[in-house]
Formats: C-alpha cells, structure tokens, sequence
C-alpha cells in the first residue's frame, strides 16, 4: 500500500518464498508495499531492494527463498495503465491523480482496478440497478480485491459486507474504507465458511471454477439479487446448464471484450 513518503508506485521489488509464516501477514516495515500469501507461498513486495531484512526474515522464520525480480508497476498489473473513470456520475481514481473525485483508491498489487471488463462491467451494472431498484439495505461483495465495488456500495449508502481470501486483500479494502471515509464490514476467509449471508444484492466478481462451487451451494442462494462476473462468452454455457437448477433467472446480460456478467434475480419463494 501506499504510506508515508511513498505516494505512487513505481518498481517493484519481489521476494517470493516457496513456503509461508503466518507472522509474515502482521510483518510491518516502512518500504513493505504489501504481503501475499497464497496456497503455503508467500510473497514479499517492497518499493525498494530489501536484501538484508529478508536475509533476517529467511533465518528468524526459515523461510526459502524462490527467486527475486524488480518490475515496473505497470508490468505486474498486465501493463494495464491505471487511469481515473467514471460510473454514473461517480468520479474514481486511483489515489495519486490530483484532482476532484468521488472515490479514491490505492489499487495496491490486488485486482479491482476499476477498469478490466469483469469489474467494469459489474460497476455499471452496479449503477443501473441503484437506479432501477434503489438502494439495496445490504449488500455483499465477495471476493473484494481492492474493495472497489464496496466502495461503490458503501457510498451510495449501502451496509456492505466485504470477504476475501487473501489478507492482502482485507487489509487494501480496509485502508481505501479509510480513505474515503467509508465503513463496511471487512472479512478475512474463504467465502464458502461463511453462508449463509442473507442479504439484498450479492456482488461476485470471481472465477468459473468457484462461480460453479457456488452456484451448486443452496446456501449461495438465499440473496434476492446478484451481480455476477468473472467468466468469459465461451464458459457461459456451463454456467447456465447449473443455473438451470437454481431458482434464479437472468434479467439482464452484459458483455465486454468477451467478458459476460448477469444480474440474476431470485424467483425462490420466500426471498
Ligand atoms: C477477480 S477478483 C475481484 C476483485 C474486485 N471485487 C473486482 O471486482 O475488481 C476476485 C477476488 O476473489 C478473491 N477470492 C478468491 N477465492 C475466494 C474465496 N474462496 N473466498 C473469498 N474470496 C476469494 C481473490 O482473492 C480476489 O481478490
């Protein structure tokens, strides 16, 4: 994340570890740019060569060096260039352009940088149901990346529950809630630990492989509305052949790029 004297990113500076220590996600320093930890590996990313602290932290935690490499920002981004758009009227940017906007954000090394096709296109599916429906009492964003639809959420005036399984993740959505002076609930975990979570409008911008894990969970399905995104034109058919079984229906089907995502509305009796 961004802090202190540091205001934008520029090179990278990575340490990936074949192995992990859970101390690492409370490990704190002045140039850390953040901490990933993924399936027992982590990953250390500094705003400048950190050789002998990770030596220390090789031998205090007996971590194993992978490989270190120093990238442009732009590069680990999939030479994305992070730029200020809009949804609606909402003015968003990432948080060293000057200027006057709505929503700002660090967008740290997570995904939801505002502009790729799955996130852009549940933002402005996010803004046509605010204008369709109002505004949902409660909504729930799984798997929040950044936190940029809970930002999105949380200013029009939404209870927003955020989950992710990354602490990277909770930690970067945690920090942009503060620099906008927005509040959500933020949790830590896999999503599938916590349903139930009953609430008006579901948020999941995630991957075919769990889209499906979800979709065949009856505990997915107590939600009246869900946006969905994450999967591309040629697995849509899968996905529909699940959904047959779930009581939901499309109401509306956007694509992007090759990108799809869908509002779906819950026709289950009671909800
Ligand atoms: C494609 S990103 C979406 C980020 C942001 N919501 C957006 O729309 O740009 C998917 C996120 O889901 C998280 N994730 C993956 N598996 C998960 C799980 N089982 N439970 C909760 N979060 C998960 C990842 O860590 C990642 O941050």
């Amino acid at each position: 994340m961004l802090r202190g004297k540091y205001k934008k990113y520029k090179t990278l500076y990575i340490y990936s570890f074949k192995n992990f220590h859970p101390a690492l996600n409370q490990f704190e320093d002045e140039d850390l740019i953040g901490v990933w930890e993924e399936d027992g590996v982590g990953i250390l990313f500094f705003h400048k060569p950190k050789d002998e602290l990770v030596e220390e932290l090789i031998k205090k935690y007996g971590l194993k060096l992978d490989f270190k490499d120093a990238m442009p920002y732009e590069k680990w981004n999939e030479n994305r260039v992070l730029k200020p758009f809009k949804v609606g009227p909402y003015k968003i940017a990432p948080l060293w352009y000057e200027g006057k906007w709505d929503l700002i954000f660090d967008p740290s090394i997570v995904f939801g940088e505002g502009t790729h096709p799955t996130t852009s296109m549940i933002l402005e599916l996010s803004w046509e149901f605010y204008q369709n429906f109002g505004k949902p009492q409660k909504v729930l964003d799984i798997g929040c990346g950044t936190g940029i639809l809970t930002l999105f959420w949380a200013k029009l005036g939404a209870d927003v529950i955020a989950v992710d399984i990354n602490p990277l993740c909770v930690k970067v959505t945690k920090h942009n809630l503060i620099l906008n002076d927005l509040s959500a609930e933020v949790i830590e975990g896999d999503i599938k630990r916590f349903l139930p979570i009953k609430v008006d409008l579901v948020l999941a911008n995630l991957y075919k492989g769990l889209l499906e894990e979800l979709f065949n969970l009856p505990s997915f399905w107590d939600s009246k509305f869900y946006l969905i995104s994450g999967f591309m034109s040629n697995m849509e058919k899968e996905l529909l052949e699940i959904l047959k079984s779930c009581k939901v229906k499309i109401l509306k089907r956007k694509e992007k790029e090759d990108w799809v995502s869908w509002l779906l509305e819950s026709i289950k009796e009671g909800i």
